[in-house]
């Protein structure tokens, strides 16, 4: 039987994780993609759905930026129109972002049926915006597709009646598709030889909108470049922030597309981040990290210390780069699924529709 689903995503990691569900998505279900607009230049938008061969989304809402209440409001709204027009029989949100909180609202005030994809991450962090989208996103859909079993047992311990699947992640499943373009000229291109460098990116809203805790973070990072290059990725919101501030000896790199940012994850001696998805993506490529966070969603990842949690203490960031203590024993990307989330996603919603 035909069936009817919606999409919603809005910035750059739900492209990529729409990536794979778009080759899973197939006839004869009728897929429509809804492009909140959340994310708009061109390297954190176009470009990725052009390198990931994603066809452009069928309705671009043009939200942008803007507070939180806003931007989620307004997402709410345009999301509200499309839906009464289409009226699918699924929506699809993912991830944690104000675009997958629009969604759901829209979606759940018009009892539209949810599936939830990366459900149940959890970071017990309720100042961070994405703890509460995602904690909503769960409680208003009636299917949860789990990345972890550590999602799974989150989402029991909370008395949760929903649908819960351990589906595996979706983001392992992008992974393991790009796994054969892993290797672009970037390092070329940057001038950088494999293991010579560390990887850093902040942009978390924790981290970026506290001016005195960037400066920090931009502090140690600029004493580490000291001995070893930093590449410093920069989201738009942090290259805002950081206007007029001397970078010294950190080389400032614009947004990159997704196989670069593979590629040169892959060859970095380690990674800084902030970012939930790095974390994960580091650890499936065997890239140590450490987190300029003090929790993660991602616990699995700390095992055998290929990441650590060392928030903005400068110690614990020197003692993280300068350990090379990991066991490989206790590296296990099945803990992630099988590369094949997508098709066991769209393979259950076929069936109990
Ligand atoms: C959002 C998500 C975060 C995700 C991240 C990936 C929420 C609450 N946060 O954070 O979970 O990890 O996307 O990047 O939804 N901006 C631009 N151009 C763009 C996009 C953003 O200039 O294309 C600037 C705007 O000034 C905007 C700021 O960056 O106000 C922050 O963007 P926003 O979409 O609010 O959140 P992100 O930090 O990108």
């Amino acid at each position: 039987m035909s069936i009817k689903i919606i999409s919603i995503v809005g910035n750059r990691p739900q492209f990529i994780k729409l990536y794979p569900m778009i080759r899973a998505l197939k006839e004869p279900i009728r897929h429509l993609v809804i492009h909140t607009g959340q994310h708009y230049d061109n390297n954190m938008d176009k470009a990725f759905f052009e390198t990931l061969g994603i066809p452009g989304a069928d309705y671009n809402l043009g939200v942008g930026s803007g507070s939180h209440g806003w931007q989620t409001g307004e997402g709410i709204k345009r999301i509200e129109s499309v839906l009464i027009k289409e009226n699918p029989d699924w929506v699809l949100v993912y991830g944690d972002t104000n675009s997958t909180l629009a969604g759901v609202l829209a979606s759940a005030k018009l009892h539209i049926p949810i599936a939830h994809i990366e459900a149940g991450l959890r970071s017990h962090d309720m100042n961070m915006p994405e703890e509460i989208n995602r904690r909503i996103a769960d409680i208003c859909s009636s299917t949860l597709f789990c990345p972890t079993e550590t999602a799974v047992k989150n989402l029991k311990r909370e008395g949760c009646e929903a649908n819960i699947i351990n589906s595996g992640d979706v983001m392992y499943d992008a992974l393991m598709l790009a796994r054969e373009r892993v290797e672009t000229g970037i390092l070329d291109t940057l001038e950088i030889r494999s293991d010579s460098y560390y990887l850093a990116t902040i942009h978390r809203a924790e981290n970026v909108d506290d001016k005195t805790r960037l400066k920090r973070i931009v502090d140690i990072l600029i004493k580490l470049s000291e001995k070893r290059t930093i590449i410093f990725l920069a989201h738009p919101r942090t290259e805002k922030e950081l206007k007029g501030y001397d970078l010294k000896g950190l080389r400032l790199v614009p947004p990159l597309g997704y196989f670069d940012m593979l590629t040169l994850l892959q060859n970095a001696k380690k990674i800084l981040t902030d970012s939930g998805g790095l974390q994960k993506e580091a650890y499936l490529l065997k890239t140590p990290c450490v987190t300029i966070r003090e929790n993660t969603e991602w616990p699995e990842t700390l095992n055998g210390g290929w990441n650590v949690l060392a928030g903005i203490d400068e110690q614990k960031i020197i003692n993280a780069i300068s350990t090379s203590d990991y066991d490989l024993a206790l590296h296990s990307p099945k803990l992630f699924g099988d590369g094949k989330a997508a098709y066991k996603i769209i393979d259950y919603l076929r069936r109990i529709k």
